[in-house]
């Protein structure tokens, strides 16, 4: 299984400040620890200068055409079909998770097939956004409502129809 997942804001779809969430919802972060738990995560080459240095329980695989050194913490692709051909051969349930360029280059695979988007309902600057999708191709299958700091947020699962 191929998804993409993503924390977004309600309604303004904002994912990014500056570089960085604009929350910090560590129930949210468990949440895509569970879901990502045994897959690969595929982010842009911004959104991993952004993680810790390791992440447990799952492989980092990084889209990125500056020149990078071999690293234990990640495998680099200079270009989406240098990628989508180890992820092919890889076997294994795929999250692409962000950033918003991305995402929108994501969006558009065929084999992406479910959107798990935590949509927070909070007011926050923001200067980075999920790109739009349509509800015509993607319908909401599962949806779970939490609250932590004072947000809300719900868990809406996705699937391509
Ligand atoms: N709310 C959320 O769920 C969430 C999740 C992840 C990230 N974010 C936020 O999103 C923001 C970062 O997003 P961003 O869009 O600016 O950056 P990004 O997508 O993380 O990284 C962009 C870089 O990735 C590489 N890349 C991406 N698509 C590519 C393609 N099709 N072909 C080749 N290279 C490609 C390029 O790297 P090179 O320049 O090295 O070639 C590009 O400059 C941050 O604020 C981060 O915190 C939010």
């Amino acid at each position: 299984m191929w998804a993409i997942v993503a924390a977004v804001s309600y309604p303004q779809r904002i994912i990014g400040w500056r570089g960085r969430l604009p929350w910090h919802l560590p129930l949210e972060l468990r949440l895509f620890r569970q879901l990502t738990w045994g897959g690969i995560l595929v982010v842009g080459r911004k959104t991993w200068e952004t993680l810790p240095p390791t992440l447990p329980g799952r492989e980092v695989w990084v889209l990125s055409q500056s020149p990078k050194p071999p690293s234990a913490q990640a495998r680099f692709f200079s270009s989406p079909s240098s990628l989508l051909e180890a992820l092919e051969a890889a076997n294994r349930p795929v999250f692409f998770a962000g950033g918003a360029s991305l995402y929108a280059w994501a969006l558009q695979l065929p084999k992406v097939s479910r959107l798990y988007l935590s949509w927070i309902y909070a007011q926050t600057p923001g200067d980075t956004f999920f790109p739009p999708f349509s509800e015509k191709v993607w319908v909401v299958t599962q949806w779970e409502f939490f609250e932590e700091k004072c947000l809300q947020f719900i868990r809406a699962v996705y699937e391509r129809i």
